[in-house]
């Protein structure tokens, strides 16, 4: 079934300047989950490393998550994002804490740095112009699978390991970038709970 995106008023959602502009007003959001919603699953990998897990988000915006795994125990936590304000903000606030501007698609970290990568709705907002997650073609697509890849590099081959990777949901749309992650040979693993309109969190592990 071919899904309309016209009048979609998320269009902005893939723009580095609607959030510019979006973070210079507002200080603190928390999109689709908090750290306490999505904790279960988050531990259950982190656990397997301990608190010396180097872990990489990607987008984190203004949300806690980076706070709350810090304050849970987990604090080698990288957070980047495109957003040169939000950086700016968070390491005025936070600098305790590692914020680092930087575009997902370019993760500029060498090869093999990261034990855990987690983002929550980052690649959801890329997705805004596609009609569908089956359509690769699309430039949101195109994207995440550009995300996906900087992902692979970054990881520890020891993460990456003969048992495969893997991604895991917590949310709804189990299977909404599995198109992309078949394609890098990434297996998904999914965990529905409830109606959510996107994938919440991932790891790869
Ligand atoms: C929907 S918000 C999610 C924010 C946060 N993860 C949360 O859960 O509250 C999407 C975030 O992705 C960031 N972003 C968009 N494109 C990006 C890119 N190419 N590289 C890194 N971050 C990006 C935005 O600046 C924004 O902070």
């Amino acid at each position: 079934m071919e899904v309309s995106i016209a009048n979609n008023h998320n269009l902005k959602y893939k723009d580095a300047d609607y959030w510019n502009e979006r973070f210079a007003e507002e200080d603190s959001y928390e999109w689709l989950a908090t750290y306490d919603d999505i904790k279960p699953i988050v531990k259950e990998a982190l656990n397997k490393v301990g608190p010396k897990a180097k872990i990489l988000q990607i987008g984190c915006g203004n949300s806690q998550l980076a706070l709350d795994l810090y304050d849970d125990g987990f604090q080698d936590i990288t957070n980047i994002d495109i957003s040169e304000v939000v950086v700016k903000k968070m390491t005025a606030k936070h600098p305790h804490i590692k914020f680092v501007q930087m575009d997902a698609t370019k993760l500029d970290f060498g090869k093999e740095k990261f034990d855990f990568v987690i983002e929550k709705a980052t690649l959801d907002a890329f997705l805004v112009d596609s009609a569908s997650p089956w359509d690769l073609t699309s430039k949101g697509s195109q994207k995440v699978l550009q995300v996906l890849e900087n992902v692979k590099k970054v990881l520890k081959s020891s993460s990456v390991g003969s048992q495969g990777s893997r991604m895991e949901y917590q949310g709804g749309q189990v299977h909404q970038h599995r198109g992309c992650l078949g394609l890098l040979h990434l297996q998904v693993r999914g965990r529905g709970r409830g109606p959510c309109s996107g994938s919440m969190v991932r790891w790869w592990t």
